[in-house]
């Protein structure tokens, strides 16, 4: 679990005077899983801790998933923020997290990148990240971890075991695109300014921003529960992020982890 610390200064020039915003930067060649080890740090202090890695042993993924987490394939990026916020806003997060994310890929150069509820970074319909926000409770507020894995360049087998479509930031952008570094640099300085407004007005202020990067919206779904699957036509999001579907027998809302998505044709 050695630590790298020369690739944490350059992150931290990098951001600029947003650095400042951030207690801790920390690099390490491998741990089990960037989220489960800050979880394990403690989230203290008003300032966030970010923690990147260059392998996981044992990456999670959402729903008890395993996230498949080879050396140098993705950006495998946590970081931990006390919030003043209710649990209940917990599920929005993941939502906010999404829209910094898609909006810092954007900005990057990727076309088309979407949001597919309630946490995947897609491209048409190919995933491309995912998003697992963990909380822990106790101090002020709610202290959360907001888990980010954003494909860079997966080696064959590596992808040979993701049971869905997907690529990476190498097959749409070329060789020439941007590295790691330049990719965390992006994703926290969208990241940290969302959170703070996040806290001041939670989800109504991104509702718009979501709303144009809602890859479900118009679309059949499938949601899958404990119960069994329903389809229906999702609506788009209400006002708290749940996720708003048209069945056949009325509109339901889905909040994040009640369910599984799959865009139907
Ligand atoms: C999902 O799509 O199911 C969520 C995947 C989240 C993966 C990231 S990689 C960095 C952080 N550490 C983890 O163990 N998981 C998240």
């Amino acid at each position: 679990m050695s630590e790298q610390p020369a690739e944490a200064a350059a992150l931290a020039a990098a951001l600029g005077p947003l650095a400042q915003r951030i207690g801790s930067i920390t690099y390490l060649h491998t741990v089990d899983s960037t989220n489960a080890e800050l979880l394990r740090r403690g989230v203290t202090g008003d300032r966030a801790q970010v923690l990147i890695a260059d392998a996981q042993s044992a990456g999670r993924g959402r729903l008890g998933r395993s996230w498949i987490s080879p050396p140098g394939a993705s950006l495998y990026l946590s970081l931990a923020r006390r919030l003043r916020i209710d649990a209940r806003q917990a599920p929005a997060l993941t939502l906010v997290a999404g829209v910094a994310c898609a909006e810092a890929l954007s900005a990057l150069g990727v076309d088309r990148i979407g949001l597919k509820w309630p946490n995947d970074l897609v491209i048409e319909a190919r995933k491309l990240g995912g998003i697992l926000v963990e909380s822990a409770t106790g101090g002020d507020g709610l202290a959360v971890v907001i888990g980010i894995g954003i494909n860079l360049a997966l080696p064959g087998e590596a992808a040979a075991a993701i049971d869905q479509p997907w690529t990476d930031l190498a097959r749409v952008l070329g060789p020439a695109g941007p590295g790691r570094a330049a990719v965390a640099a992006a994703v926290l300085s969208l990241l940290l300014p969302a959170l703070d407004e996040f806290e001041r007005t939670g989800f109504s202020s991104f509702a718009s921003r979501y709303a144009a990067l809602d890859a479900l919206r118009g679309r059949p779904v499938r949601l899958e529960d404990g119960r069994g699957g329903h389809t229906g036509l999702a609506l788009g999001l209400a006002e708290n992020g749940a996720l708003r579907v048209r069945h056949e027998d009325g509109e339901r809302r889905y909040l994040s982890g009640e369910v599984r998505v799959r865009a139907s044709s």
